[in-house]
């Protein structure tokens, strides 16, 4: 097969050039140029003999909800935000051994019932996704499998069978005869997304791509995937656990945000209908360092605790490492800490940790995570039954946060008796079974922590 012409374009400023260099001539920038199928030369404008296209009124078009395919997973569908959409494109990202083609196979099975399925594997041979079947109960799921690292196979095997359903395990394995580079590459991995989610768009077929992610956390390969697609999913979750999040980073079809919560058990993953007690830690008695927080990623709270440890530095510069949370946010809480409670934690180690390997992502988590550090500075726990949500701003002031009242509902309905909340998010009617203690700044946070104490 002729290969066609390759250039190498740089990923920082779009320039291009013939051959490899490790410095972009153009914008300068070191290591971004990446191997590209060469554009046809550019006609001149007068020379294009395009037709005219129709334009439509707004007016005159009749809005129109996607349908939805229902995956059978509930929690499946809810990050998808109702189910998959015909010519809809996802990728689901995560680390290796989290659950990616789990999901998937089971997603497979139950829509295989209705609509013609195709499981992809490029890293398991089909016997190895048999194994796995078995072991999930699916060994007569309507799936058909194709074993095959090549674009071009691919394409036409779907082109031939017609699925409407593909499941493509990983994007990374796939490589395209047109480039030189090899599989996993940056650029084959954003050419064959890229003519796999045409085909999906042309034919109205469901594609979904399992992608690995890299050590620093991202979908490894370009961030364009994360552009071609309509809708992009994370697994997270600690290994050691068995609870996993699906969550929806980008969805063109439904709410980003949004989250599904599972149970990897011995026979694949259970969804979890209820969540919101999930990531509570245990404890018999109180322990210092530690507070819960009502977070609201998605349609349903979750209470979470906040984790804090303080130890005095052992010469050096003081460590600052947060596990499930933003590292620039803590150290942002802890200059306003110092500034506006008088707190200085200058001479300690900090160490702040979301249990149960979710990460929090909403600044409501802030009065929390401030709350854990007081307490273990002081080696006095919170009081028991007790939940803390709210913003904190450079001014020292405690700012609100969404849908405050369901995340006090959520906690009095799982027996907390107390929350230490914004003021702007006091309920207007006492509840009977929960004290509210509202505060506006951070120093009066720490004087009713301290008064509960
Ligand atoms: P897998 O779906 O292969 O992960 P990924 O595709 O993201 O790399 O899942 C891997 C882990 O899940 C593996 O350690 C075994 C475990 N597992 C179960 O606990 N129960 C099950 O039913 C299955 C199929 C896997
Ligand atoms: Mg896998």
């Amino acid at each position: 097969m002729a290969k066609a012409k390759t250039i190498y374009s740089c990923t920082e400023c779009g320039g291009s050039v013939p051959k490899w260099q490790g410095q972009c001539p153009q914008c300068g920038a070191w290591n971004t140029l990446v191997e590209t199928l060469a554009a046809p030369a550019p006609a001149r404008f007068e020379s294009v003999a395009g037709t005219r296209a129709a334009v439509t009124p707004l007016a005159a078009v009749k809005a129109q909800e996607n349908e939805r395919i229902a995956t059978g997973l509930s929690e499946f569908d809810r990050v998808l935000g109702g189910g998959l959409v015909a010519g809809g494109v996802a990728l689901l990202g995560g680390d290796p051994g989290i659950g990616k083609s789990t999901l998937l196979l089971q997603a497979s099975a139950a829509l295989g019932a209705a609509r013609r399925t195709l499981y992809v594997t490029g890293e398991e041979s089909v016997e190895q996704v048999a194994l796995r079947a078995q072991r999930l109960g699916l060994v007569n799921a309507p799936i058909e499998l194709l074993a095959e690292v090549q674009l071009e196979a691919i394409v036409a095997t779907i082109a031939a069978t017609a699925p409407e359903v593909v499941v493509v395990d990983s994007i990374q394995t796939i490589y395209t005869e047109t480039l030189q580079s090899a599989p996993g590459s940056v650029a084959q991995v954003r050419e064959c997304a890229a003519q796999l989610t045409r085909l999906a768009k042309q034919r109205g077929v469901v594609v979904i791509f399992v992608g690995h992610v890299t050590k620093e956390g991202a979908i490894a390969g370009p961030r364009v995937l994360e552009h071609i697609v309509d809708t992009v999913l994370y697994f997270e979750g600690d290994p050691h656990s068995s609870f996993r999040l699906v969550r929806a980073m980008k969805n063109r079809f439904g709410a980003a945000n949004e989250l599904g919560v599972f149970a990897m058990t011995e026979r694949g993953l259970k969804g979890v209908a209820n969540p919101s007690a999930l990531f509570l830690s245990q404890h018999g008695e109180p322990v210092a360092g530690s507070a819960i927080v009502a977070t609201l990623e998605g349609s349903r709270p979750l209470l979470v605790e906040i984790q804090a440890l303080l130890d005095p530095v052992q010469g050096g510069v003081p460590r600052r490492l947060a596990v499930g949370l933003d590292p620039q946010r803590l150290a942002l809480l802890l200059a306003v800490l110092h500034r506006h409670g008088g707190v200085d934690t200058g001479g300690y180690d900090v160490f702040v940790n979301a249990v149960g390997g979710v990460r929090i992502l909403e600044p409501a988590v802030d009065l929390a995570v401030l709350l854990a550090i007081e307490s273990s500075l002081k080696n006095r726990p919170l009081p028991t039954k007790s939940l803390v949500f709210g913003e904190v701003g450079l001014a020292g002031e405690i700012r609100p946060v969404q849908r405050g009242q369901e995340r006090i509902r959520e906690a009095a309905k799982l027996g907390f008796t107390t929350v230490l909340i914004p003021s702007a998010n006091k309920p207007k009617q006492g509840m009977d079974d929960v004290r509210v203690l509202a505060v506006d700044r951070v120093d009066r946070a720490l004087a009713a922590l301290r008064e509960l104490q």
